[in-house]
């Protein structure tokens, strides 16, 4: 896999960054490389779409972590946090506007200069679960 463009955002500190795209209304940039523009079309339609991204400032990982919303440790896997043995991240923006290559989104939750790896529509009747959700230790958490 290889980077198709960067994500440009107000944030250059890993602790003044929101935590998820729910807590965030910060106005970020997607800059696809020129290459890569033609795979943009049709996207105007759409309200919100996924980035996945590296997490490029991290690094190395511990299989059990403390969670920005817990004190108490939990499995990388069933976590969304940064270091991971493999640090790809995924957020939901709502998408503003397309101009050529580049794309303005809100909702923002990395780091300017974050990496882009690609770009999906979200799509509810894909994405959104309602029948028998659990979300285990986020509905006992010690941090809203
Ligand atoms: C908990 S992660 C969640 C990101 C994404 N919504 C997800 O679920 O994969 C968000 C945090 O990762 C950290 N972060 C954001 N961009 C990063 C980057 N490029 N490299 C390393 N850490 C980053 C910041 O501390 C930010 O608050």
């Amino acid at each position: 896999m290889h980077p198709i463009g960067v994500i440009h955002s107000p944030f250059t500190e890993k602790d003044q960054t929101p935590i998820q795209t729910s807590r965030s209304q910060a106005i970020g940039l997607v800059e696809l490389y020129p290459e890569f523009a033609d795979g943009l079309d049709d996207i105007e339609g759409l309200s919100h779409i996924q980035l996945l991204y590296v997490f490029h400032q991290s690094s190395g990982y511990t299989l059990r972590v403390k969670p920005f919303l817990d004190d108490q440790e939990h499995g990388v896997f069933a976590t969304r946090y940064p270091q991971r043995p493999n640090p790809i991240g995924i957020s939901t923006v709502r998408l503003l506007f397309r101009q050529g290559n580049a794309l303005t989104v809100e909702g923002v939750d990395v780091l300017d200069g974050t990496p882009l790896l690609d770009i999906k529509p979200y799509v509810p009747d894909f994405d959104v679960r309602t029948n028998g959700v659990r979300v285990g230790w986020y509905e006992t958490r010690s941090k809203k």
